[in-house]
């Protein structure tokens, strides 16, 4: 059900959830001051309660009663790319941020959207959590028709159009006087160098007893489509291949397409809503064309791929 801004101001107040159009993804809000609604969230998704959500803010200033002190480069990062795709994980003010939302860390991450309507709402709503707005473990949501499709057509929605991006934010870390990419995202490391003076290291979760990124150890973004990742697509018959419009592959087969290679943007906005597409066409199993460099957004692109995949 499609809403009005006024509308979904008045649900979140009133303990409710609703999706929110950013420039990444749909997200699935409610107000960080309702524990109901945060609960519902965990429910609405199937979500394990030991993966935390962002905390979505209006500005960056809306940061302070939260935090202590913040890390090196925390201002140059925050002037530079927010509003926008990008998560910063910081040492908060335990007692302020309720135990549910940072499951149970010492952390919590933080996000200013871009996106003109959760800016809009973000101001009249104060502090928003909002993890993308799908069933956990599937294809995140990047238009309305998709949260529709997982949370049911009565589940209220703010219709802000197909997301321009399509990846979720970069989540960022700062240890051992470096920041470190936890979750790669819509900004690729490269951009960070401009501000940092380095590109930061993509770090995964070597102890799982205490992962960086908690959300990183569960299953993701996968359809119900067997998808296996392909190398060289040219060897194979008869076969559906998710691959590009600028490849050649062998006649026999289908090709399901993700986009230009040549245009990496339009490959990241597509990616979500032709996963989603595989199980609606109710494919049985995929081959992806993965012979791409892995520079960019398209490290991203692989990285997503590779969890869909593994998700079988
Ligand atoms: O683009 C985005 O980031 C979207 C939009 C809606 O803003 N949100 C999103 O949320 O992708 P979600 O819940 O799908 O992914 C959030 C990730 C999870 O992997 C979670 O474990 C991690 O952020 N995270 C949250 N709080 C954390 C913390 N304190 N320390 C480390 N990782 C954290
Ligand atoms: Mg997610």
């Amino acid at each position: 059900m499609r809403i009005t801004i006024e509308k979904a101001v008045s649900l979140l107040k009133d303990h409710g959830n609703v999706a929110v159009p950013t420039e990444t993804v749909y997200g699935l809000a409610a107000s960080l001051f309702c524990p109901e609604a945060i609960q519902q969230i965990f429910k609405l998704k199937g979500r394990p309660s030991s993966n935390p959500l962002i905390i979505h803010l209006s500005c960056k200033e809306e940061i302070e009663p939260f935090v202590e002190t913040v890390p090196p480069g925390f201002s140059e990062l925050a002037d530079a790319f927010w509003p926008g795709p990008m998560t910063l994980v910081l040492d908060i003010l335990a007692e302020k941020i309720p135990n549910s939302v940072r499951a149970g860390l010492p952390t919590a991450a933080f996000r200013i959207p871009q996106h003109p309507i959760a800016q809009q709402l973000l101001k009249k709503s104060g502090p928003l959590v909002m993890p993308s707005a799908n069933l956990s473990g599937t294809p995140s949501a990047t238009t309305p028709e998709h949260v529709e499709s997982d949370f049911g057509q009565e589940f209220p929605v703010l219709d802000g159009g197909a997301c321009r991006m399509g990846l979720e934010s970069t989540i960022l870390i700062y240890q051992n006087e470096r920041w470190h990419i936890i979750r790669q995202g819509a900004l690729p490391g490269s951009a960070f160098k401009k501000v940092l003076g380095y590109i930061p290291k993509v770090k995964g979760n070597e102890n799982p007893e205490k992962p960086l990124c908690p959300g990183q150890l569960f299953r993701h973004y996968a359809p119900q489509t067997k998808l296996i990742l392909s190398k060289d697509c040219s060897v194979l018959e008869d076969q559906t291949i998710l691959g590009f419009t600028d490849r050649h592959y062998p006649d026999s087969c289908r090709l399901i397409s993700l986009g230009s290679l040549s245009n990496p943007d339009e490959v990241a906005e597509n990616i979500y809503g032709i996963l989603r597409f595989l199980d609606d066409e109710k494919q049985e199993v995929v081959y992806v064309d993965v012979d791409f460099p892995k520079r960019g957004i398209l490290a991203t692109i692989f990285e997503r791929l590779n969890k869909a995949a593994a998700g079988c």
